[in-house]
């Protein structure tokens, strides 16, 4: 696989985590960069919290060392003066790109007039893109198909011509939520229309369908398929060069889950609820994984769920 440039930043592969909120933290990340993930983003985060740098939203952005790279911080926002004041930020420094959000659905931020809403006005993205590349980052977008309506090959021109070095597509409406199939067809016509590096999104679960987004495609951007299984990158970069994956076994899915928390333990950002959604991932595909799922719900501190792992992993 030929390396892929974003900007000045080469990656070793053209496989994607997404971002995604409870789940990208920095000891998600560093799993799925060892199993393979080319490129990595924290989650989305509001950029008028990122302006009050309070202790939350800066343990959201945590960066996991030399190995947590290249990262994106993925922002979204409705208005140009504040990405205007987030831009003067000194901790974005700390980070290789931007790329905003415009496709998030969930009603708190289309509330906001942020998110996937900003999909109604392809200018005010544009100016987003187009002030950041001023400032001097390299800028990247996370798009959908559109708000209710389609308009993505609008919205894409618009990107690009903005100046932003990527643009990644997940090909459902906001309306469509995840629930519908994602339309890929859409991905190869823009691809045809603008000249900027495009990454599929939407429905990526495995080597083969990883396979047939990168024949339209210039990257593969996985979410859904790596939440708990970062093994995920690791069996479609060998089905890339083999034409097979391998079953992932118990062991090395109780190992990653204890890896998980002995990283997030170090970069202090234990977060129980969190830890529990992503177990959830981690406990899957073995016999007596249903049980190991119910006993870790009912677990109350992080010292219980380090004992629970060091138990299962010697059964
Ligand atoms: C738990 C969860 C959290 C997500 N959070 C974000 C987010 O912070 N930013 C974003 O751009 N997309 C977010 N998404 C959307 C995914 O990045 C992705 O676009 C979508 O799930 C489709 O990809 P998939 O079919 O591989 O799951 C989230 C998805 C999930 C399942």
């Amino acid at each position: 696989m030929s390396n892929l440039k974003i900007g000045n930043i080469i990656l070793k592969n053209r496989l994607f985590l997404a971002p995604m909120v409870d789940v990208t933290d920095c000891a998600f990340r560093l799993l799925c960069r060892e199993q393979g993930a080319a490129m990595a983003y924290t989650e989305m985060i509001y950029v008028n919290a990122i302006l009050h740098e309070n202790k939350p939203t800066l343990k959201l952005m945590t960066i996991g060392g030399a190995k947590d790279r290249p990262l994106g911080l993925q922002v979204t926002g409705n208005n140009l003066g504040e990405f205007s004041k987030f831009s003067k930020l000194k901790l974005l420094e700390n980070y290789n790109l931007i790329d905003i959000n415009c496709g998030c659905p969930s009603v708190k931020i289309v509330g906001s007039e942020a998110g996937s809403y900003l999909l109604n006005d392809p200018d005010k993205i544009a100016s987003f893109v187009k002030f950041l590349k001023d400032q001097g980052f390299v800028v990247t977008a996370k798009i959908r198909l559109g708000f209710k309506n389609n308009k993505v090959l609008e919205v894409s021109r618009k990107i690009e011509k903005a100046g932003a070095d990527l643009l990644t597509i997940h090909a459902r409406t906001a309306e469509q939520r995840n629930s519908e199939p994602a339309d890929w067809k859409w991905i190869s016509k823009v691809k045809e229309k603008i000249g900027i590096p495009v990454v599929g999104n939407g429905g990526i679960i495995d080597g083969d369908s990883t396979e047939k987004m990168l024949e339209i495609a210039d990257g593969a951007m996985i979410a859904g398929a790596a939440i708990g299984n970062p093994f995920v990158f690791r069996e479609i970069l060998r089905f890339l060069k083999t034409g097979k994956e391998k079953e992932i076994t118990k062991q090395e899915r109780i190992s990653a889950f204890s890896e998980y928390l002995r990283v997030a333990s170090k970069y202090e950002i234990i977060d129980l609820s969190r830890i529990k959604f992503l177990g959830s991932g981690f406990l899957k595909g073995f016999d007596g994984a249903s049980n190991a799922r119910a006993e870790m719900m009912k677990l109350k501190s992080f010292d219980e769920l380090e004992i629970f792992t060091n138990r299962l992993r010697k059964t």
